[in-house]
């Protein structure tokens, strides 16, 4: 595993007034991971991490009853995106998608319970976090306030508040099109936690097109994988545990399969029960991986090339 220290990051990128003139892209070219590991050492953390409870699994039960059944300082990672509190049915023509292909029961959450719910579900998190443990969550602009006052008032501190542009297909007439989701990242310990900068300057807009699976039936509402294993990169290890209380299609278990991490999820819509196994299964351990060194963003790839690396 490779560990550089903060201070010779920080040396990359010299500015005006210091020792050594700032020669532009050299850090870029010079980026390293903050923590990387080869595909036989992401395996044998996945491997050799033991827990006392049951893990890789998803359990078809409310996440708050749920959730408490869980040992204290188990989750190294969470990854939230909880219903919209918006009356959603998940079979919306309005998404533009052929509801043959929807799979019925998607459960939201009535607008005048989503305060509640939403603190009810977040309280439970500090628990279950190790001390080194970060909290992503996805949420629309619409319930965003909630979300944020239930972090404060469970002492979880925003990190980064993430925009994920995204289109959703949607049109208006009379205000704006809504093409951003909100992706807060949020720790327990704003002193000790775990963050992977995996590419030289990565920034707190995030673009990613809808995916378009034609012909596969799943819930209305699924991340995009790439998304979720970008939380993935930055906010675990191999070995890692990562808990999702609002599995939907399996995307967080298909990622962290795919990257030699260990899930745990729940879901209160039995009808994913088949979507959400099929997808685990189809995927190989590890199919994603690849050491973060081994793929440098645009930026790193171009500095490389101008200084020859
Ligand atoms: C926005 S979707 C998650 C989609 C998921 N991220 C994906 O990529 O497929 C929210 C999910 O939470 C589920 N849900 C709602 N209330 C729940 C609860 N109390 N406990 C567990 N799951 C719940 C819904 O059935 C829905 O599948």
């Amino acid at each position: 595993m490779l560990k550089i220290a903060s201070d010779e990051l920080m040396k990359t990128s010299q500015t005006k007034g210091s020792k050594s003139a700032y020669i532009p892209h050299k850090a870029a070219a010079e980026f390293q991971p903050t923590f990387d590991w080869s595909e036989v050492e992401a395996l044998n953390l996945f491997n050799e991490r033991l827990f006392t409870f049951v893990v890789d699994q998803v359990y078809f039960n409310d996440c708050i009853s749920g959730m408490k059944n869980l040992p204290s300082e188990s989750i190294d990672m969470i990854i939230a995106d909880p219903p919209f509190g918006l009356n959603f049915g998940g079979m919306e023509p309005l998404y533009n998608r052929d509801s043959n292909f929807v799979a019925e029961g998607y459960k939201d959450i009535q607008i005048e319970n989503y305060m509640d719910f939403t603190d009810k579900w977040i309280s439970e998190l500090p628990r279950l976090l190790k001390d080194d443990a970060g909290v992503w969550i996805f949420s629309g602009w619409t319930n965003l306030v909630d979300i944020l006052n239930a972090l404060r008032d469970n002492n979880l501190t925003l990190i980064n508040h993430i925009i994920w542009k995204y289109q959703f297909g949607v049109f208006t007439k009379r205000k704006f099109v809504t093409s951003h989701y909100h992706v807060l990242f949020a720790v327990k310990n704003e002193k000790n936690y775990f963050f992977n900068k995996v590419e030289h300057y990565p920034e707190d807009v995030w673009t990613f097109k809808r995916e378009y699976e034609r012909g596969t039936r799943k819930n209305a509402t699924k991340l995009p994988l790439e998304v979720v294993l970008r939380c993935i990169d930055f906010g675990s290890k191999p070995g890692d545990l990562v808990l999702d209380p609002f599995m939907g299609n399996g995307t967080t278990a298909v990622a962290a399969k795919g990257s030699f991490r260990h899930f745990l999820g729940f879901e209160i819509n039995p009808e994913l029960h088949d979507i959400i196994k099929h997808s685990k299964e189809k995927t190989p351990l590890g199919e994603f991986y690849i050491p973060y060194g081994e793929k440098p963003d645009d930026l790193v790839r171009k500095a490389r090339k101008k200084f020859n690396k």
